[in-house]
């Protein structure tokens, strides 16, 4: 067999090779050519009420699968098993960062998503209406969700991270009428006062009638007896039993908001069979689980990492899986491989930043704990740079565990393109993805949509519907039409740069777009932009990036003042905890310029690669190609003028 995880890529022209990857292209190549009748036999694994009519109903850009086909998420995540010899199995060991635990087997879960559905029954939550969620990473967050999905209602989770105002933004924008929170809960040995920032938030959310709140940390949250109920008030019961609802395979079952090139976020809208069957399908092929297996993502549920592969995916599945609430490095640098070691978990699935993190600080933190269960590792948030690829392989897998490199996206639902090592092994190299999932159909195209070349850099497009994909924009076709669907007609644009190297594997080189990767997380310049002139001694403003050794990207903002503000320290810290408020942790910057100008075209817009090489310290490099009618004196000239600026700014 192939060594997994082979990281030289010396032997990829071996015969052996050869023979490996022809497995995974035989299930490729029937995943292409009969998607429909490819996907139907995938579908067997989920339960159906009733079997769908049509397996694709494809009117370009909008793609409905399983039509017809009824099923409720819940009972494929939790009833299924809960009825059947996994009963006793541990669905979800639970960590909390003050060292709190709690073992929930599936027969706990039906239990506790019973109690919780029944809960938001009696609050009036019916099908189709929104609920937002606004969780620690504590049981009850994937227990909420599950109930929401048991009553059709359609849950909306906001990363605890958040700030009152892009709670109220994206509460306003889906029309949520019941805030799901928690008293607080636990970052860095704190209490984060959550119902706090909720409070803030409700006073801009006409559409919230009622605040759930779930007792977790030990303080007492101011309580408005109006609005406020505590979970504990009205459960019932262990024995009660909600039915599922009844629900089409193509109606939504959840919204997640996340970063474009506009200034607010898009409300990302996902359907039920199609999400399910998807998620579940290529977490399979990506990692291999056994049904023994113990499977750790480390993501947050408020992302669709989390989503997807800590909630739906494994419980789907019906894998065993470690969540665990805190901080990484709380209370010391080797918080995780203890939970490694303590859980002996055998997948593990990471971002780069975090890997860069623990780079860091050093190897001596994870040699002290005994790794060998881990066989499989994951990697996800964007490329994971050579470096940090090999330090994890080599530190974490003991150079014996293949890294699975997972491109995607919270629109794809799922993996689209990664190492698949539950279809084939084959050698990895470092920093690609290798290959397509079965079912996706990518392509690199030049700026002018022509197929560009192996080797060749240009856009990724994929040119087939998948069962992942997104339903919809939430109550916005026409921003879904023009994000995705209208760069390259016919096309889905993920908007990130590409590259097929000559043994067909992928490369993923980063956003083609103003959207910035910070720790992994998206946030654009639009959304950053529009919340920093809020700020009342900010005139204008212009957000770009710099290069960062742990997070990838760093927030540079470059900031006009108003006439009588002072471009001083104690304004630029004011700033950035603005911004904190404004948006969230997301959207820190590292720094703040202040400038008397910035550098536009004749026709007004933001010079954004001078921004971003002043931003970066790097030359402007190659200004030849320009498409607007700027000259190229003039670009240098700005970036030179902007130089000197920042140079002042960052002295003074
Ligand atoms: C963007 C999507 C997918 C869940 C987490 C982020 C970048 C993500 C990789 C990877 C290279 C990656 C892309 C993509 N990205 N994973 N393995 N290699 N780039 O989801 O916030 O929707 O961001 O993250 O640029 O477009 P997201």
């Amino acid at each position: 067999m192939t060594t997994i995880g082979n990281n030289s890529g010396e032997n990829l022209h071996t015969n052996e090779f050869v023979w490996s990857l022809k497995c995974y292209q035989a299930l490729y190549r029937r995943s292409i050519d009969d998607p429909e009748g490819f996907w139907a036999e995938q579908a067997s694994a989920l339960t159906w009420e009733k079997t769908w009519d049509k397996v694709l109903d494809w009117n370009p850009p909008y793609g409905r699968w399983f039509k017809g086909g009824k099923l409720n998420a819940s009972v494929q995540c939790v009833d299924r098993h809960a009825q059947s010899e996994k009963r006793h199995k541990v669905a979800l060991y639970w960590e909390g960062e003050t060292g709190d635990t709690r073992t929930i087997t599936y027969n706990d879960l039906f239990i506790d998503v019973n109690r919780f559905a029944s809960a938001l029954k009696k609050m009036g939550i019916q099908k189709g209406d929104r609920v937002a969620i606004y969780l620690p990473m504590i049981p009850e967050l994937i227990t909420a969700m599950l109930a929401c999905a048991r009553l059709g209602a359609i849950h909306c989770v906001i990363f605890s991270g958040f700030s009152a105002q892009a709670i109220a933004d994206r509460v306003n924008d889906s029309k949520a009428k019941l805030i799901i929170t928690s008293s607080g809960g636990y970052r860095r040995g704190k209490i984060l006062a959550l119902k706090e920032i909720v409070d803030e938030a409700v006073t801009k959310c006409p559409t919230v009638e009622k605040v759930l709140l779930v007792k977790y940390t030990s303080h007492n949250p101011p309580i408005n007896t109006e609005k406020d109920i505590w979970l504990s008030d009205i459960l019932d019961g262990d024995g009660t039993y909600v039915k599922p609802e009844s629900m089409d395979s193509t109606d939504p079952l959840f919204i997640l908001y996340t970063s474009g090139t506009t200034g607010t976020p898009k409300g990302i809208l996902h359907g039920t069979g199609g999400y399910l069957l998807y998620a579940s399908k290529t977490m399979q092929w990506a990692f291999n689980p056994s049904q023994e297996s113990i499977y750790w993502c480390t993501a947050d549920a408020g992302w669709i990492t989390g989503h997807s592969y800590l909630v739906y995916a494994p419980l789907v599945l019906g894998l065993t899986s470690v969540i665990y609430e805190g901080a990484p490095d709380f209370p010391a640098i080797d918080r995780w491989w203890q939970i490694i070691e303590k859980y002996r978990v055998n997948i593990f699935y990471t971002s780069p930043t975090a890997i860069r993190m623990f780079m860091r600080n050093g190897e001596e933190w994870v040699t002290k704990h005994d790794l060998s269960s881990v066989q499989v590792m994951g990697s996800v948030g964007e490329a994971i740079n050579p470096e940090a690829w090999r330090w994890y392989y080599k530190y974490i897998g003991a150079e014996n565990c293949p890294i699975v490199d997972t491109w995607w996206q919270t629109e794809t639902g799922g993996f689209m393109i990664s190492p698949c090592i539950g279809i084939q092994t084959y050698p990895l190299k470092p920093g690609s993805a290798t290959f397509p999932m079965p079912g996706v159909d990518p392509v690199v195209l030049d700026s002018n949509g022509q197929e560009a070349g192996l080797n060749k850099t240009g856009v990724i497009a994929i040119r087939k519907p998948w069962p992942g994909m997104l339903l919809d924009v939430y109550q916005n076709a026409e921003l879904y039409q023009k994000t995705y669907w209208s760069r390259f007609p016919g096309y889905y644009a993920p908007g990130d740069f590409s590259m097929k190297d000559d043994d067909g594997y992928w490369w993923l080189l980063g956003r083609a777009d103003e959207v910035i990767k910070v720790s992994g997380h998206r946030i654009s310049t639009a959304e950053l932009e529009h919340a920093i002139v809020g700020h009342n001694a900010v005139a204008e403003a212009a957000a770009t990036a710099k290069p960062d050794e742990v997070k990838g990207e760093a927030i540079v903002l470059f900031v006009i003042l108003h006439a009588g503000s002072v471009g001083s320290t104690d304004q630029k810290k004011e700033i950035i905890k603005y911004m904190r408020t404004a948006i969230g942790t997301v959207a820190t910057p590292d720094d703040v310029i202040f400038v008397d100008k910035l550098p536009k075209t004749r026709s007004g817009k933001i010079m954004r690669r001078v921004l971003k090489a002043v931003a970066s310290g790097t030359p402007i490099g190659d200004v030849t190609t320009l498409d607007d009618q700027t000259s190229v004196e003039e670009v240098i000239a700005a970036y030179e003028e902007l130089k000197a600026a920042t140079t002042k700014s960052l002295q003074g």
